[in-house]
C-alpha cells in the first residue's frame, strides 16, 4: 500500500517523520514505500504479520509500528538489525518503568514466558530495512485469538497506567534512531554486550530449523547476531535467524 497525501495524519518527532493511520493492512507494507526515517503507526492492521508468514493479532490499542532505517551499503553488518531493534524497543520499554523484560531470540520480548512485544525486520530495497514493531498495550489479543490465551501480555497488565500510543512512539522512535546510530558509528559489536544481557541467563531450546530439531544450551548471540548453541558434547554452533522458524525453551 501507498500513502496517498490524503491518508492518515503525519507529525515530525526526534528525527523521524511519523504517518498515523486508522486502519491498514500491514505497516510493514505501508512503510516498504516509505524513505528513511520514516515510519508508520496505525490504530488497527487487517493484516498484521509475523515471521514465516504467521498473522499479527493487531486489534485497537496495540501500538503497531514500522519504522524504515537505513542500512549501509554492506549488507552483511546489518545482519544483526533485529537484535539491536529488540533492543531499542527494550531500552524504550524500561524507560517509562517496566523492569522484568528479556528477550527470546532474535526478537521476542516477553515477561515471563508471556510475550509483550514481536519485531518483523524485513529489507524491501538495498540499503533500507523496515523494523516493524508490534506492542500489547491497551489491546485484547486472546479475544480476537483465544489460542492466545495465556500467551501474551500487555502494557495494561504491567503497569497502572501506560502511556498513550502516541507517547510510547516517540519513545520507541527515539530509542531506535539512537541504537542505529551506535551501530553505524560503532558496528553492532558495540551493541554485542548489552545485546547478550537481555536473554536472561542460560536457557535450554529446542530449535526448529524447517522440521530438523536441535536441542542444547543458548549460549547468547556472535558478532553478527547469530544464535549460539551449546550441544551437551561441549559444542557451539551458530545458527542465523532466517534458519530458526521458532525457538522454544524446554526447562
Ligand atoms: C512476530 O512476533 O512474529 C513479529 C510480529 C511483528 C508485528 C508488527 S506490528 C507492526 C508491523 N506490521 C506488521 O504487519 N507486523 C509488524
Amino acid at each position: 500500500m501507498t500513502l496517498a497525501a490524503t491518508d492518515g495524519c503525519c507529525f515530525l518527532c526526534e528525527g523521524w517523520r511519523v504517518h498515523e493511520l486508522p486502519v491498514t493492512d500491514s505497516t510493514n507494507l505501508v512503510a516498504a514505500n516509505l524513505a528513511a526515517w520514516e515510519a508508520v503507526r496505525a490504530d488497527s492492521q487487517t493484516a498484521g504479520r509475523g515471521r514465516f508468514q504467521r498473522g499479527w493479532v493487531s486489534d485497537e490499542g496495540g501500538l503497531w509500528l514500522s519504522a524504515v532505517v537505513p542500512t549501509g551499503p554492506n549488507a552483511s553488518d546489518w545482519q544483526a538489525l533485529p537484535l539491536a531493534v529488540g533492543l531499542a524497543v527494550c531500552d524504550a520499554l524500561r524507560s517509562i518503568g517496566l523492569k522484568q523484560l528479556r528477550v527470546r531470540w532474535p526478537n521476542d520480548v516477553l515477561v515471563d514466558q508471556r510475550k509483550l512485544a514481536g519485531l518483523l525486520l524485513e529489507q524491501t530495497v538495498p540499503g533500507l530495512a523496515v523494523a516493524g514493531i508490534g506492542i500489547n498495550v491497551f489491546n485484547h489479543p486472546e479475544t480476537h485469538d483465544p489460542g492466545l490465551t495465556n500467551q501474551t501480555v500487555r502494557l495494561a497488565d504491567l503497569m497502572a497506567s501506560p502511556p498513550d500510543l502516541r507517547h510510547l512512539t516517540r519513545v520507541v522512535l527515539s530509542r531506535l534512531r539512537s541504537v542505529v546510530g551506535q551501530m553505524q558509528t560503532g558496528g553492532f559489536s558495540a551493541l554485542l554486550p548489552r545485546v547478550n544481557q537481555l536473554w536472561g541467563g542460560p536457557r535450554r531450546v529446542e530449535l526448529d530449523l524447517d522440521g530438523d530439531l536441535r536441542r542444547g544450551t543458548f549460549a547468547g548471540v556472535g558478532e553478527n547476531g547469530e544464535l549460539l548453541l551449546l550441544s551437551e558434547a561441549g559444542h557451539k554452533t551458530a545458527y542465523h535467524a532466517h534458519q530458526v522458524r521458532s525457538l522454544r525453551e524446554i526447562d
